[in-house]
């Protein structure tokens, strides 16, 4: 077993689950600020202060240490955000805030010290609150040109630093989450299928647009889209079963489509046309889209299943929920787990697209026991999380073997931080123990867990001690 040379090992984080300092050095509010309960649940009109993410796990002032205990492991690449309200505090200034373009650079020079490359979301579920509440976020036109100029800025500071770009966090699941993914404040259940899907053409476009302006100003750097990855499996053989996955699968590969290819499906042109969705496209956007990605990134933690029967028992999952598999165990938040899944849609990306495909997250949220080793050190004993991973990079290399060119993997989470959907800090998917409880209580000091000492030999032998 052995894996590419030159393989990315490494970990992913976003700025609005470990950064904190919510409204420090000038950062402006997201929508992460007034979501305590996770951005699915309701908005506060201001922030609270039982919204953890608001101090998160306090990255913003103890980077240095982490990226140190990041080194130790052996990372080659570490993926981050930028949070766009530190740059631009409302999104619709005129100029940047230097503070926050400061501390992007030191963190990005500290990752160098060590040569770990940065790998940088743009755009990870933290729209500026102000764009959000003022424009109803993505469902406004405006602000592409209010991307465009942040990804000019930010693209233009960091041109010397960061090699590796992705536009939007799981860009798919503006569907299932406008909120959280479109900085939208129209209720779903209010939000017109017409109105989803122009704010969807909007994502695309500033998408594209943000690839092309990356190429102007380094035309040596990567781009890619990044997308909720979720293989679906038909429950039983009967082909309404079959065709219910395909248009299942359709809605998610539309995004990836437009981002590879650089045009809208076919398959979506008649799904709008029989929904009766007029999609306003201005005359440039059709040349911005053709802009498309080197490479596809995506994040990976479970599989669903379809079927047109009524009454079976349904699954939760990351973000988008799905019909349960009688065949698979899950996770205590229940989310069913499923290493081959992930060999499958490595093959199914690669066969549609045939460009390199980038892991940026997959890894498991767990609750663990802090205990003292006989060193008397704090440490946990996370056999289940190494477990998890083992089995998904097996798969992952059985991928590779396959002929899948696989530019490297990044686990979710590699310290721990907040989770995005339930605002939990007791959902930990890290290598790294942060000292903090779901009450916000605790010292933030960092312990290695046995997972910790797996992945650094993992990556030492680059893959083949599993
Ligand atoms: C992905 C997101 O959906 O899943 C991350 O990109 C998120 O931001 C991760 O944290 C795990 O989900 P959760 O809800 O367990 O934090």
């Amino acid at each position: 077993m052995t894996f590419p040379s030159g393989f990315l090992w490494g970990g992913a984080v976003a700025a609005n689950q470990c950064e904190g300092a919510w409204n420090i050095d000038g950062k402006g509010p997201s929508i992460q600020d007034v979501t305590p309960q996770g951005v699915m649940g309701p908005m506060t009109a201001q922030p609270t202060e039982d919204n953890l993410k608001l101090t998160g796990i306090d990255f913003y002032h103890r980077y240095k240490e982490d990226i140190k205990l990041f080194a130790e492991m052996g990372f080659k690449i570490f993926r981050t955000s930028i949070a766009w309200s530190r740059i631009f505090p409302n999104g619709d200034e005129p100029h940047p805030n230097e503070a926050g373009l400061a501390f992007y650079d030191a963190l990005f020079d500290e990752c160098h010290k060590y040569g770990i490359e940065p790998l940088v979301t743009l755009s990870h579920y933290e729209t500026p609150l102000h764009l959000t509440r003022e424009y109803n976020g993505w469902a406004n036109r405006v602000l592409i040109s209010f991307y465009a100029r942040y990804v000019t800025t930010v693209f233009t500071r960091y041109q010397h630093k960061v090699k590796y770009w992705l536009t939007f966090n799981e860009i798919n699941s503006v569907l299932h989450h406008p909120l959280m993914s479109g900085g939208i404040e129209t209720p779903k259940n209010e939000l017109s299928q017409q109105d989803l899907y122009q704010a969807v053409h909007h994502e695309l476009v500033a998408s594209a647009l943000a690839t092309k302006i990356g190429r102007e100003i380094m035309p040596q750097a990567k781009f890619g889209c990044m997308v909720l990855s979720l293989p679906i499996y038909p429950l039983t053989p009967n082909p309404d079963d079959v065709m219910a996955c395909m248009h299942a699968d359709h809605r998610n590969d539309f995004f990836a489509d437009v981002h590879v290819r650089g045009y809208y499906p076919g398959y979506m042109k008649r799904y709008f046309r029989e929904q009766g969705i007029h999609l306003q496209i201005e005359e440039d956007d059709i040349q911005i889209l053709t802009h498309t990605v080197d490479f596809l990134s995506f994040s990976y933690y479970f599989s669903t299943c379809e079927t047109v029967q009524t009454g079976v028992d349904g699954a939760t999952g990351n973000l988008i929920g799905g019909v349960k598999n009688p065949h698979l165990a899950a996770s205590e938040w229940g989310w069913q787990i499923d290493p081959q899944g992930l060999r499958y849609i490595l093959n199914k990306y690669y066969d549609r697209y045939q460009i390199p495909l980038f892991i940026v997250e997959n890894g498991l949220g767990a609750k663990d026991v802090l205990i003292t080793d006989s060193a008397g050190e704090p440490t946990v004993n996370d056999d289940y999380r190494i477990q998890y991973l083992r089995e998904h990079l097996e798969q992952v290399h059985e991928a590779i073997l396959d002929g899948v060119p696989v530019m490297g993997y990044t686990t979710w989470g590699c310290i721990d931080l907040v989770s995005a959907s339930t605002a939990q800090l007791s959902k930990r998917y890290g290598f790294i123990y942060v000292d903090r409880d779901d009450d916000g209580k605790g010292s933030l000091a960092r312990y290695k867990k046995k997972s910790f000492y797996w992945y650094q030999n993992v990556i030492h032998s680059n893959g083949v001690e599993l």
